[in-house]
C-alpha cells in the first residue's frame, strides 16, 4: 500500500537544546504533544541536502519511551525522504554499537535514544542524540543548528499511518510518495561483535574466562539492566566461555529495575558488595547506554577511571589492534586525573587536553593522531569508534591480565610504582538551585582570575598550596580551530594539585556542581594511601575558596567517585 506524508501544524517548545550529550529531559517532557517529533523533524533538516534517500541508524538503551520514539522516527524518516532506516531488534542498541554500524556502513548518521546513566521509568528520564557520519556525537556546530531550528519550527511531515514491526529481524520495504523507504531491523549484537573479534584476541581471552580453563579468572560484570546485557551475555558467556554466575542484571528493563545505571561506587553498590564478600577476581559495571565502565579487582579494589586510562595506555601492546596500528596520540578531558600524561611522555606520543565531552576526541581521531583516551566519568575509548565503549575497557582490561598474569590490584601498584601516583576524586552536588550555583560559578571566576590570586598561599590540615595558575578552561581544536569557551574553573597549585569546579551537562534538571581534585605523588610511601584522605585538605581548599557551602546551602556531596 503506498503512503503519503502529511504535514502538521506545530508550536515551538522551549529549551530544546542539547546538553553534553544529545536532548536529556524528563519522559514526561517528550510525552507533551509534538516534543519528540519537532526535534526529530529538526534532526533531519540539519543533516541538510544529504538528507534525501539517506541511510541512518537508530537504536537506544532499552529505557521507558524508546520503542514510541522509534515509531515517531520511522514515520519522520520517511515522510522527509530518508532512504534507509537501520534499527537495532526491539529498539536496542548499545551507543558504542550504533558508532559502530555508522562506520561499518558508512551512514549517514544515527539517532540514539537514551539518556546514558539517568534513570529511565514513567517519572524519570529520556533522551536523543544525533552522530554523524564518522560514529560520534554531533558537534556543536549541527547541535547549535538543530538547536536554532527548534526555535523556529512551525511544522513537520509525517507519515502517521505508516507501522513497522519492530521486533523481527529482517527487510521491511514501504512505498513513501513515490519512492521506495526500507526499514531494516537488524540482531543488535552481530555487528559489534564481529568488530570486537577483529581488535582483541578472543581464543586468549577465552583461555582467561572460560569455566574449563585449567584456573579460570573470575569475573563478575553487572549490566545494570541497561543495554549491555545482550552484549555481555553474546560476548562473554557464549563467546568467551565465562560461567553463567559471571553475568548479573542482563536483562535490559525499561527503568533500569528501578536502579540508577551509573557504574559508579554508589550506584553500582550491590556490584561491590558482592565482590567484597566473594571471590571474584574481577567486576565490572556500564551505564544505561554501554559507554561507560567502571573496573574492579577482588575485594572490590577499585579502579579510577584516570588511572584506568593510563595503565591501558601503558599496555596497548597487549592488544592486537594496537600491534597492528600503532599508537598515534592519547588524550583525557581537562577534569581527568592526569595519570596518562605521564604514559604518553614515556611512549613518546602526543597528548591532548581536551573539554569535557567524547565529541572532542573524533576530529582528532579523524586525523589519525589519537589512539586511546578517557574521562574521569568513566568512559574509556579507543579510535576503534568514535564513542567511549564500556565492553572495550573491560576486553581491554582483561587482555592485559591475561599477557601479564597480575591481578588488577598488582597492575595499578605496578604503574603507580613506575609513574607516581596522581591522587583523584570528584564531589558532586547534585540537583542544587540553579540561580545561586550560577552565581557561585561568576564569582569564583572573578576570584581566582584577578591577576594578585596566583601566588596565594593556603594552609589546611598541615599541608600547603600555592596558586600557580588558574582560568576559565577554553579549547582551541587543533585540527579545525574551532574555540570552545567557558569549560570549568581551574586552580593549578605549584606541586601538581588542581581544583576543577565544572557545572554538569547532562542533568536534567536544577544544577549539578561538581569538584574536581587531584593531586600527585612519586615516593614509594606516598603511593598507596586512601586517595579520599589525601585529597581532603585540598578539597577543602576549594571549598573555601568557591564558598560552596553558603551559596548551595550542601554541607556534603551527594556523590563521591
Ligand atoms: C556524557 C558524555 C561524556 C561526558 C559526560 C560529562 O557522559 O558522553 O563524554 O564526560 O557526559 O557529563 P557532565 O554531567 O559532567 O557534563
Ligand atoms: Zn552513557
Amino acid at each position: 500500500m503506498p503512503f503519503e506524508s502529511i504535514l502538521v501544524p506545530s508550536r515551538v517548545y522551549e529549551g530544546q537544546k542539547p546538553g553534553t550529550s544529545g536532548l536529556r529531559k524528563a519522559v514526561k517532557v517528550f510525552q507533551q504533544e509534538n516534543y519528540t517529533e519537532n526535534f526529530v523533524q529538526c534532526i533531519l533538516t540539519a543533516i541538510g541536502p544529504k538528507l534525501k534517500g539517506c541511510t541512518l541508524a537508530v537504536g537506544g538503551d532499552g529505557r521507558f519511551f524508546g520503542k514510541e520514539a522509534v515509531n515517531i522516527i520511522i514515520k519522520i524518516a520517511a515522510a522527509n525522504g530518508v532512504g534507509k532506516l537501520v534499527i537495532g531488534q526491539h529498539g536496542i542498541l548499545s551507543t558504542p554499537a550504533v558508532s559502530c554500524i555508522i562506520r561499518k556502513y558508512k551512514l549517514t548518521g544515527g539517532i540514539i535514544l537514551t539518556a546514558s546513566h539517568n534513570p529511565g521509568g514513567p517519572d524519570n528520564d529520556f533522551g536523543i542524540k544525533y552522530n554523524t557520519e564518522n560514529g560520534g556525537p554531533a558537534p556543536d556546530g549541527i547541535t547549535n543548528a538543530i538547536y536554532q531550528l527548534t526555535t523556529q519550527i512551525e511544522n513537520y511531515s509525517i507519515v502517521p499511518n505508516l507501522t513497522c514491526d519492530i521486533d523481527n529481524i529482517g527487510v521491511n520495504t514501504f512505498e513513501v510518495n513515490g519512492k521506495d523507504f526500507v526499514v531494516e531491523i537488524i540482531d543488535s549484537v552481530d555487528d559489534y561483535l564481529e568488530l570486537m573479534k577483529s581488535i582483541f584476541d578472543f581464543p586468549k581471552l577465552k583461555n582467561l574466562l572460560s569455566a574449563n580453563a585449567a584456573k579460570p579468572f573470575r569475573v563478575l560484570i553487572n549490566s545494570m539492566h541497561g543495554v549491555t546485557g545482550p552484549y555481555v551475555k553474546r560476548i562473554f558467556l557464549d563467546q568467551l566461555g565465562a560461567p553463567l554466575n559471571s553475568a548479573v542484571k542482563i536483562t535490559p528493563l525499561p527503568d533500569f529495575g528501578g536502579g540508577h545505571p551509573d557504574p559508579n561506587l554508589t550506584y553500582a553498590a550491590d556490584l561491590v558488595e558482592q565482590l567484597r564478600k566473594s571471590n571474584f577476581d574481577f567486576g565490572a559495571a556500564f551505564d544505561g547506554d554501554g559507554d561507560r565502565n567502571m573496573v574492579l579487582g577482588a575485594k572490590a579494589f577499585f579502579v579510577t577511571p584516570s588511572d584506568s586510562l593510563a595503565i591501558l595506555g601503558n599496555h596497548l601492546n597487549d592488544i592486537p589492534y594496537f600491534q597492528k596500528s600503532g599508537i598515534k596520540g592519547v588524550a583525557r578531558s581537562m577534569p581527568t586525573g592526569a595519570a596518562i600524561d605521564k604514559v604518553a611522555t614515556k611512549l613518546k606520543v602526543e597528548i591532548f587536553e581536551v573539554p569535557t565531552g567524547w565529541k572532542y576526541f573524533g576530529n582528532l581521531m579523524d586525523a589519525g593522531r589519537l589512539s586511546l583516551c578517557g574521562e574521569e566519568s568513566f568512559g574509556t575509548g579507543s579510535d576503534h569508534i568514535r564513542e567511549k565503549d564500556g565492553i572495550w575497557a573491560v576486553l581491554a582490561w582483561l587482555s592485559v591480565i591475561a599477557s601479564t598474569s597480575k591481578s588488577v590490584e598488582q597492575i595499578c601498584c605496578d604503574h603507580w610504582a613506575e609513574f607516581g601516583r596522581n591522587y583523584f576524586a570528584r564531589y558532586d552536588y547534585e540537583n542544587c538551585e540553579t540561580e545561586p550555583s550560577n552565581v557561585m560559578m561568576k564569582e569564583l571566576e572573578k576570584k581566582i582570575t584577578e591577576a594578585s590570586f596566583v601566588g596565594t598561599k593556603f594552609e589546611e590540615a598541615g599541608k600547603t598550596f600555592v596558586v600557580e595558575a588558574a582560568d576559565n578552561f577554553q579549547y582551541t581544536d587543533p585540527i579545525d580551530e574551532s574555540i570552545t569557551k567557558n569549560q570549568g574553573l581551574r586552580i593549578l597549585f605549584s606541586n601538581g594539585a588542581r581544583l576543577i569546579f565544572r557545572l554538569s551537562g547532562t542533568g536534567s534538571s536544577g544544577a549539578t556542581i561538581r569538584l574536581y581534585a587531584e593531586s600527585y605523588e612519586s615516593s614509594s610511601e606516598q603511593i598507596n594511601l586512601n586517595a579520599q584522605e589525601v585529597l581532603r585538605p585540598l578539597i577543602q581548599v576549594g571549598l573555601k575558596i568557591s564558598q560552596l557551602q553558603s551559596f548551595t546551602g550542601r554541607t556534603e556531596p551527594t556523590v563521591i567517585t
